[in-house]
């Protein structure tokens, strides 16, 4: 009997748990293939990684490397040995990975240079500004990587842009797949214990260039004034922000500072809320997917498509862009138009069958 082809996906941060998970079910009815999984260790807080394997049924990691917090440098170059040495004892037939982590780029690396084939799922984005981490991560796997499936039409002509298209495939957004997936799923669990039944928005913040601690305190106290006159805002706080928040929270008069939600709460939070505000790059997607507006509190976005659709407003970091862009978000109508464009732009539900025919046929 022939032996199984193997694929390892590695993953290590919370978003790539989330773009895992439909990868994941779609190898599970194959019988010729074996998946496997590598958690880094990047994220290692239970709410940060071990609630989002539960609740996603994402099988438990063969392999934990547990590498932690570091500098850049540290962290990704922790991950690089870990993972060449297992990839020496393991040979894959293919390495997949997820996004735009240090975890992306270290598993990248670690595989190429051992000449193993490397798939990336969520290639072509490009938010064109190089002082961002992930820009950089994201620019490297895919110049490394052998096989790239682009989760938009803007991240395939990215990829084209860059002569990278013969390697190349479209395939929808597997974010997309997990939401359509879990919605009807979070009603069955009974998920949703924050949202509430007055209106109110959803607030998360991540970025350095929001969050670093000589601007953090000012951000929260105009979001602060801004719930105050339109709606409170649940905080999900992400644990690299969560000192400086304790230290303003006392002031805050319509913020509601919450440790970080599991997937399913998260969910069903940004459907029933009136807006969310935010610098990640999938809750931008995650709130127009569900019907919500979103603030995007960034000069630029990935997820261009987003904006142009009609239901994402960038508002940059300054205060009264910020106010404008919120009084623009809540003037937001989500009708046909806009489902059809989400479809065609990020597909219906299908981006991880895709792939996963895809990486068969292929490797
Ligand atoms: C990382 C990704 C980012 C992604 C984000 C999602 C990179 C360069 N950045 O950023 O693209 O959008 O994940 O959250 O890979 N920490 C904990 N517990 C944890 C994880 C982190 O306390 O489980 C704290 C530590 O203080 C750590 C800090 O958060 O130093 C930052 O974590 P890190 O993984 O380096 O970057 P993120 O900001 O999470």
């Amino acid at each position: 009997m022939a032996a199984k082809r193997q694929f390892v996906s590695v993953v290590g941060a919370r978003p790539q748990f989330v773009k895992l998970a439909p990868i994941c079910q779609a190898f599970a009815g194959l019988d010729a293939v074996q998946h496997h999984i590598v958690h880094t260790g990047q994220h290692y807080d239970a709410t940060m990684s071990k609630v989002f394997f539960e609740e996603l049924a994402i099988p438990a990691p063969d392999t934990n490397l547990n590498v932690g917090s570091g500098g850049h440098g540290e962290q990704t170059g922790r991950m690089l040995s870990e993972l060449e040495a297992l990839f020496n004892k393991t040979t894959p037939d293919a390495v997949i990975v997820y996004g735009d982590t240090n975890s992306t780029l270290a598993a990248c690396l670690a595989a190429v240079k051992l000449h193993l084939p490397v798939a990336h799922v969520e290639a072509g984005l490009r938010s064109f500004n190089r002082a961002m981490p992930e820009e950089i991560n994201r620019v490297a796997t895919d110049h490394c990587a052998d096989r790239l499936y682009a989760p938009t039409p803007t991240g395939l002509q990215n990829l084209t842009n860059e002569n990278l298209q013969q390697r190349s495939v479209f395939s929808g957004d597997v974010m997309r797949d997990t939401v359509i997936r879990n919605l009807a799923i979070a009603g069955q669990r009974g998920a949703g214990r924050y949202a509430s039944d007055e209106r109110y928005g959803v607030l998360t913040l991540h970025r350095p260039v929001n969050t670093d601690p000589d601007v953090l305190p000012a951000l929260l106290h105009e979001l602060d004034a801004i719930a105050q006159r339109t709606m409170p805002l649940l905080f999900p706080v992400h644990p690299r922000i969560r000192l400086v928040v304790e230290g303003c929270q006392s002031s805050f008069k319509a913020l509601r500072a919450v440790e970080p939600l599991a997937y399913l709460d998260m969910l069903v939070a940004v459907k029933h809320a009136g807006l969310v505000i935010t610098d990640s790059g999938g809750l931008q997607k995650e709130a127009a997917f569900v019907d919500t507006p979103c603030v995007t509190l960034r000069d630029e976005t990935e997820w261009t498509e987003t904006v142009d659709i009609g239901v994402n407003v960038l508002s940059g970091t300054g205060s009264s862009e910020i106010e404008a862009s919120v009084s623009a978000a809540l003037e937001v109508a989500f009708d046909d138009n806009v489902a059809r464009a989400l479809d065609q732009h990020f597909g219906s539900g299908t981006a991880a069958k895709t792939i996963v025919e895809d990486l068969v046929d292929h490797f």
